[in-house]
């Protein structure tokens, strides 16, 4: 008979996406979850789950255990949060009380977007929230790791930004995240015995598996600016020029920062927090109301500029990108550096990445896949196909699997 504890199944919302498949990479790195993962595929491509669950096979020992075999499965579902049905067909598999906890990361989060079709992103984001929550009270399942993000401070007063902070998000994006905060927080005061949840907030997730086998994969042009540069380096994006909006904010070389930290840092505070989620934490023993809800910053504490940011990609790709100053883009915020201590003190957390090693893993990511996990869209610029050239000779002629 085995003498491994059972696994705890756990529910990951957006699996399929970015973010959420390398926190079931993390999950299941420690053998000690079965996931099961729920993504419409709107911002995501199936195959991410076949390469984070081969991953997981690829690191289990000679020994594994049948138990072992079994955490690097992913019982995946194409299910849409918005439809209670769907939710709830997932949930009855494993019946009440099946699932331990869930860690809901799905959301649209284009914040220019939001303010155009804003209805669409409270259906999605906020009302996707409470069916799913609705759901896991009738199947016994009362335990929350919720996304939230530095947008539900909008332009704070103090930087580095505490938890405290009163959350004034100006997109409707951002209001989504406050909105699913309150819920949350609402539930769990209205039953403090019963329900658990911590939101993190996060600040600038960037950078990619190591293995290069799962990395952002953004549909059409990136809003974000490393995936942005990724995709001009290997000549995915037709511009010429990166336009920075903005020199004359009161930073040190006049360009936003903000506080970037590596995904996989990132995706450990998702398992650090579910963990926190445990019957013998303590992490709730000092919350100021009686809810047992929570917020943290994920961030490393370290403001980075729109400049450094170019720099430090340019080194990565050895690509000299060029730019120009434009006027300042509506509803940037100067500076968004999280004050992370809460987190580190509480939950353990650490960020210990570096901006280099952020650049260098997205840089890997994106010459292994220069289509992300899709088919080719056409063909990439000049300086691209010789990357492509590059990576046939050091891989023998052997095509690199896109
Ligand atoms: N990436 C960032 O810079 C960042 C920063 C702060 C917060 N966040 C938050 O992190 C979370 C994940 O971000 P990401 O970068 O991985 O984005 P992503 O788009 O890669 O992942 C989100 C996933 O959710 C899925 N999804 C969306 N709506 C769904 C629905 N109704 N039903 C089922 N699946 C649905 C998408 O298909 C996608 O796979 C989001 O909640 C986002 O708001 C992201």
């Amino acid at each position: 008979m085995s003498s491994q504890e059972p696994l705890k199944h756990v529910l990951v919302t957006g699996g399929a996406g970015y973010i959420g498949s390398h926190v079931i990479y993390t999950l299941q790195a420690t053998r000690r979850y079965k996931v099961i993962s729920i993504d419409n595929l709107h911002n995501a491509h199936p195959e991410s789950l076949d390469r984070v669950a081969q991953l997981a096979r690829d690191s289990l020992p000679p020994d594994a255990s049948e138990q072992d075999k079994d955490t690097a499965e992913i019982d995946g579902h194409t299910c849409d949060l918005t439809k209670r049905d769907q939710i709830r067909a997932v949930f009855e598999k494993y019946g009440k009380g099946g699932i331990w906890g869930v860690i809901h990361i799905a959301a649209y989060k284009a914040v220019g977007e939001s303010t155009q079709i804003p209805l669409i992103y409270y259906e999605n984001n906020v009302s996707a929230t409470n069916y799913l929550l609705q759901v896991m009270e009738e199947f016994d399942c009362t335990r929350m790791v919720y996304s939230s993000s530095a947008t539900v401070y909008g332009t704070p007063p103090v930087i580095p930004i505490p938890e405290t902070t009163r959350l004034k998000a100006d997109s409707p994006y951002g209001k989504t995240k406050v909105m699913s905060e309150t819920i949350l927080e609402d539930l769990c005061a209205s039953e403090p015995q019963r329900w658990r949840a911590l939101s993190l907030r996060y600040f600038n997730p960037a950078g990619a598996h190591p293995s290069g086998q799962i990395g952002e994969d953004p549909r059409g042009r990136p809003g974000n600016l490393l995936p942005l540069l990724a995709h001009m380096a290997i000549g995915r994006v037709k511009d010429s020029k990166l336009r920075v909006f903005g020199n004359d904010y009161p930073t040190p070389d006049g360009t936003c920062v903000r506080d970037y930290l590596h995904v996989l840092d990132l995706a450990k505070g998702h398992l650090l927090a579910l963990d926190a989620l445990a019957p013998e934490s303590k992490v709730f023993d000092n919350c100021p109301a009686d809810a047992r809800f929570k917020a943290y910053n994920l961030g490393r504490g370290k403001g980075v500029s729109v400049l450094q940011i170019v720099e430090a990609m340019k080194k990565a790709t050895g690509y000299d990108f060029e730019w120009e100053i434009v006027g300042r883009r509506r509803g940037d915020v100067p500076d968004l550096t999280a004050d992370p201590a809460l987190a580190q003190k509480e939950l353990g957390f650490t960020a210990p990445q570096d901006l280099e090693t952020m650049c260098r893993d997205l840089w890997n990511w994106q010459t292994k896949n220069p289509w992300g996990y899709g088919e080719p869209e056409g063909e990439l610029a000049p300086r691209a196909q010789h990357v492509a050239e590059k990576l046939k000779r050091e891989t023998n002629g052997v095509p690199v699997k896109s």
